[in-house]
């Protein structure tokens, strides 16, 4: 006879304890920033994001997860092609004005320095170590965000002597 039961069926997590938690264990994951942009009819549209990351090689390949809700959600779906712009510690206020919830979308690069990115004409920012110009390959439903998958057309890799931002416990940082 075994003395090893039958394990209990996995229960999903969900209560708001559950989520807290969630959190909590995400913030230890130390990530870099990026502001992933798009514009749609003329209108430029940008976010801060750091649930990105490569995916392949062969072919190219980049995601990054957006929230459903996120008013970027839908423009980046539509226009099919962005840019994701890897931060450098300088780009600290930048990341935090594009964070914020509800602010207004026309004109919200004017005080972000940034240029157009010579494939796809998404803006991308200078203060950046590095940026990406991608088209859309798929967009992923995953809860309340979409993974939207894209294959990079262009890199630039401007020379920059600083390091890079990062996100740690819910707060800025950077390397020491
Ligand atoms: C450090 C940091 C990282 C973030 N990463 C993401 C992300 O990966 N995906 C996402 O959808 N939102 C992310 N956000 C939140 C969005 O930036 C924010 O919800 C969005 O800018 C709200 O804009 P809206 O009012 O136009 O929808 C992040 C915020 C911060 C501060």
């Amino acid at each position: 006879m075994s003395l090893v039961g039958t394990p209990p069926e996995p229960q999903p997590l969900g209560s708001d304890a559950d989520v807290a938690r969630f959190r909590r264990a995400m913030a230890r994951y130390a990530s870099g920033v990026t502001v992933v942009t798009t514009a749609v009819a003329g209108v430029d549209h940008a976010m801060t994001a750091n649930a990105f990351t490569s995916v392949s090689l062969e072919p190219l390949l980049v995601l990054v997860c957006v929230e459903r809700e996120a008013r970027f959600h839908d423009a980046v779906v539509e226009a099919g092609v962005w840019g994701v712009c890897v931060l450098d510690e300088s780009a600290r206020p930048s990341s935090q004005w594009l964070a914020t919830r509800g602010r207004p979308l026309h004109g919200q690069l004017d005080r972000v320095p940034h240029r157009k990115g010579p494939m796809t004409g998404v803006a991308l920012l200078e203060q950046s170590l590095a940026t990406l110009e991608c088209r859309t390959t798929d967009v992923h439903v995953a809860g309340d965000h979409s993974i939207v998958v894209g294959e990079v057309l262009a890199i630039e890799l401007p020379d920059s002597p600083s390091g890079p931002l990062l996100y740690h416990r819910g707060a800025y940082t950077h390397l020491r």
